[in-house]
């Protein structure tokens, strides 16, 4: 028998410890929790994605009345800047979480079917997505998906 270790890092920052450029993408972020539709789970989430280019796409948590139906913020940031800027590689990813007592303090993690998304996208590009996870109590970055979703699928596995 085998075995291998998978590592992850995370690095958690103060506000005045992050790079001028994430402080603004985290600010766009819980911004976009304005923008949330949220009235069964009363929970609002926001994203901003940073493009390549420098473009800023926003997107937010929309429920449905049929709840499946419904999408988190990290997927409808990501498909709508896919389908706005095709040829633009989105480089950082921020996500901000409230409930009714104001923004978490522990930051949100996206779920599995976020993951699954953020990984097609960074495989599409061939470029890895920082992922910025705000909280009061600081800010967790984490640099590829690869530290969220060990062992991912790609088509490397069909050659
Ligand atoms: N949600 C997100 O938008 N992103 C996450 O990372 C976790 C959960 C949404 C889905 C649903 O609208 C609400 O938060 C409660 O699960």
């Amino acid at each position: 028998m085998k075995e291998y270790t998978i590592q992850s890092i995370v690095r958690v920052f103060g506000w005045d410890e992050l790079a001028a450029e994430d402080r603004l993408l985290i600010e766009a972020a819980k911004n976009a929790t304005s923008g949330s539709y949220a009235p069964y789970s009363g929970f609002c989430v926001g994203a901003a994605a940073r493009l390549q280019n420098g473009t800023v796409v926003i997107g937010s948590n929309q429920e449905n009345v049929a709840y499946p139906s419904g999408l988190c913020a990290e997927r409808t940031t990501l498909f709508a800047a896919n389908a706005q800027y095709p040829d633009q590689p989105v480089v950082s990813l921020a996500i901000a979480a409230r409930n009714k007592e104001g923004f978490v303090a522990r930051p949100i993690t996206p779920c599995g079917a976020c993951r699954q998304v953020i990984s097609g996208v960074e495989q599409r590009y061939g470029h890895p997505i920082c992922i910025l996870l705000y909280g009061t109590d600081g800010t967790h970055v984490i640099d590829s998906i690869d530290a969220l979703l060990p062992l991912q699928f790609s088509d490397s596995y069909m050659k």
